[in-house]
């Protein structure tokens, strides 16, 4: 309900600092944050990622340290990404049911030395595993054949969960999926093992430097969009998040973040659920090329767009920039 002016002058409760909080809709915490990492092989490894600027991979002991950082920081999940030695990737990304693989092992690690101060969240998909790059089994086409790889992916998400993930992520888009996974960690003894599905992912340009990070962008031939979403359409959308909630995932993504924003709204509208932004390598790029370039604040432009999903109707964000935007939310 709106009056007139001057009765109504809107600009009356944006004249103070004070006032301004008050009528604040919208807060961002570190409690909304969601911190994804790199891991590699080796020890007392940093390694630059070249097309992220300020991200590094880290071997597993500089995970735990960044998992207790995350801690202290108040961030309650981090998610984590393995960068599979070239040796270990095969056609049929069989490193993905290693019970030792890198992964696993960041796990444990992070687990022996967090406990339940923090919550870990495992992708699942085989992009980091295959000597080919793309999510899932192929056939000699090279088309993703999708019941194959969902009983591939069943035993990957249960190998991350006997290893102590908290949150399973499916991201790799194969139908049935999510069902498939809750009912194999049901009968594994992990019915408290979450699952966030990348319900409603698109096939983006926006991934680019993440595959660089995982080291499977120079593997990759072709294109994702043959199981990734096309960005031209909405409504399919709602059938994915229909799905995947019917299916058993305890909450939803949806990826890219900022291009997107007319998606959260509408699936956080249509469905009662929690859902999660991932705001991707290729976002996260731009921000620092433009502060890099002189042609925007990294703070406020985080600070703006983060908010942003928060008032689209986000739970929480997948976001590089987490730990960053934590110390700056905590003063
Ligand atoms: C793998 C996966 C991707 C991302 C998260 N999980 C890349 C892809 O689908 O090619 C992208 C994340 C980012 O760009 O930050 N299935």
């Amino acid at each position: 309900m709106t009056g007139s002016y001057p009765n109504t002058r809107l600009r009356r409760t944006r004249a103070t600092g004070w006032s301004r909080a008050l009528h604040r809709e919208t807060v961002l915490t570190s409690a909304d944050l969601i911190w994804p990492l790199f891991v590699t092989s080796g020890e007392g490894v940093e390694e630059p990622i070249a097309t992220l600027p300020g991200v590094s991979r880290w071997s597993v002991d500089g995970i735990v340290a960044r998992a207790k950082e995350a801690v202290d920081l108040g961030i309650p999940v981090i998610a984590l990404f393995p960068n599979t030695p070239r040796e270990l990737r095969s056609d049929d990304g069989a490193e993905a049911h290693n019970p030792d693989n890198l992964m696993c092992r960041a796990i444990r690690a992070i687990k022996d030395a967090c406990g339940n101060d923090i919550g870990v969240l495992t992708d699942v998909a085989l992009d980091p595993y295959t000597s080919h790059g793309q999510d899932g089994l192929i056939d000699d086409t090279g088309y993703v054949i999708n019941d194959e790889t969902v009983a591939v992916l069943v035993d990957q998400a249960v190998n991350q969960a006997n290893a102590g993930a908290d949150i399973i992520a499916p991201s790799d888009m194969m139908d049935g999926r999510i069902h498939a996974i809750r009912m194999a960690l049901e009968m594994n003894g992990h019915p408290n093992v979450q699952i966030m599905s990348y319900a409603a992912k698109y096939a983006s340009a926006f991934y680019g430097p993440f595959r660089d990070a995982v080291g499977s962008g120079g593997l990759l031939k072709g294109d994702k969009k043959a199981y990734q979403m096309d960005p031209a359409n909405a409504d399919e959308a709602m059938r994915e998040v229909a799905l995947d909630i019917a299916e058993g995932a305890d909450s939803v993504m949806v990826k890219p973040g900022l291009a997107y924003l007319d998606i959260i709204y509408r699936v956080k509208q249509r469905f009662d659920v929690p859902v999660f932004a991932y705001q991707v390598s290729g976002e996260y790029a731009m921000i620092e090329a433009a502060q890099a370039a002189g042609i925007g604040d990294r703070d406020a432009l985080v600070l703006e767009k983060l908010i942003a999903f928060k008032r689209a109707g986000c739970s929480g964000i997948l976001t590089y920039h987490a730990a960053h935007v934590a110390r700056l939310l905590n003063g």
